[in-house]
């Protein structure tokens, strides 16, 4: 038996896990989401500016970073319909997004390659907790979602055309999963690509897939010279 502790010392019990309820992921989604839908805006809203501002071209990279923003925009309505905010939450949301839009705004000015890869490190962050959601879904402990009742919102099935009998909570959950592992890949290759000179690789992609794919399952993104070799050929 482990000695009796001497009087006035502090004994850490372990206490046992407490999983995480439906509502409180809910409320870490609408956090982290209104969080994800700020860099792509600030880094499109800047290039846009700098276009127009030097009568020059940006290669092509302004709509991947305001789609990837508007991407983020439609996880959050999703949430939306499952959550209300309260004051509190709206407070903090509200903090959070004058502080992270100016600091973004200021370290895109500094250093744009440098903040495309915090994103992607943010996005692996979104990745992983997507992730731990889908596995306490499949240990059974988020009952309410795993219910065959349970019914996802319209705005998801028209924004993903999720098909029919693919409806689910988990269903939507992989979407969105995908979503940010997409993000992840984009923003590590933006972030390996030369700023100013080299063409955004997923300008084609927005109405053909394939090359996002392939960011998306490639978590550290494409290398720089396999986007130039593309464009050499
Ligand atoms: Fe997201
Ligand atoms: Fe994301």
């Amino acid at each position: 038996m482990p000695p009796e502790p001497k009087p006035g010392t502090k004994v850490h019990k372990k206490t046992a896990y407490q999983p995480m309820t439906e509502p409180q992921w809910l409320v870490r989604f609408v956090f982290l989401e209104t969080v994800a839908g700020i860099p792509g805006a600030v880094a499109g809203g800047l290039r846009h500016l700098h276009s127009i501002r030097r009568f020059k071209l940006d290669q092509g990279w302004i709509k991947t970073l305001l789609e990837e923003s508007y991407n983020e925009r439609m996880h959050l309505l999703t949430f939306l319909e499952m959550y209300k905010p309260g004051r509190l939450m709206r407070l903090m949301v509200f903090a959070t997004q004058g502080i992270f839009y100016n600091t973004m705004f200021v370290g895109y000015l500094l250093s744009p390659s440098f903040c495309h890869r915090l994103v992607g490190y943010l996005e692996d962050e979104a990745v992983g907790t997507y992730t731990k959601c889908l596995d306490e879904m499949d240990k059974g402990r988020l009952p309410q979602w795993t219910d065959p009742n349970f019914k996802i919102p319209d705005i998801a099935v028209k924004y993903w055309r999720m098909p029919e009998g693919k409806q689910t909570m988990r269903d939507l959950i992989l979407y969105i999963r995908a979503d940010e592992a997409s993000h992840r890949g984009v923003n590590h290759t933006l972030g390996n690509l030369d700023q100013v000179s080299d063409p955004n690789p997923f300008i084609e992609e927005h109405s053909n897939v394939s090359h996002m794919h392939l960011a998306a399952i490639k978590p550290a993104g494409l290398e720089r010279e396999e986007v130039l070799e593309k464009y050499s050929r």
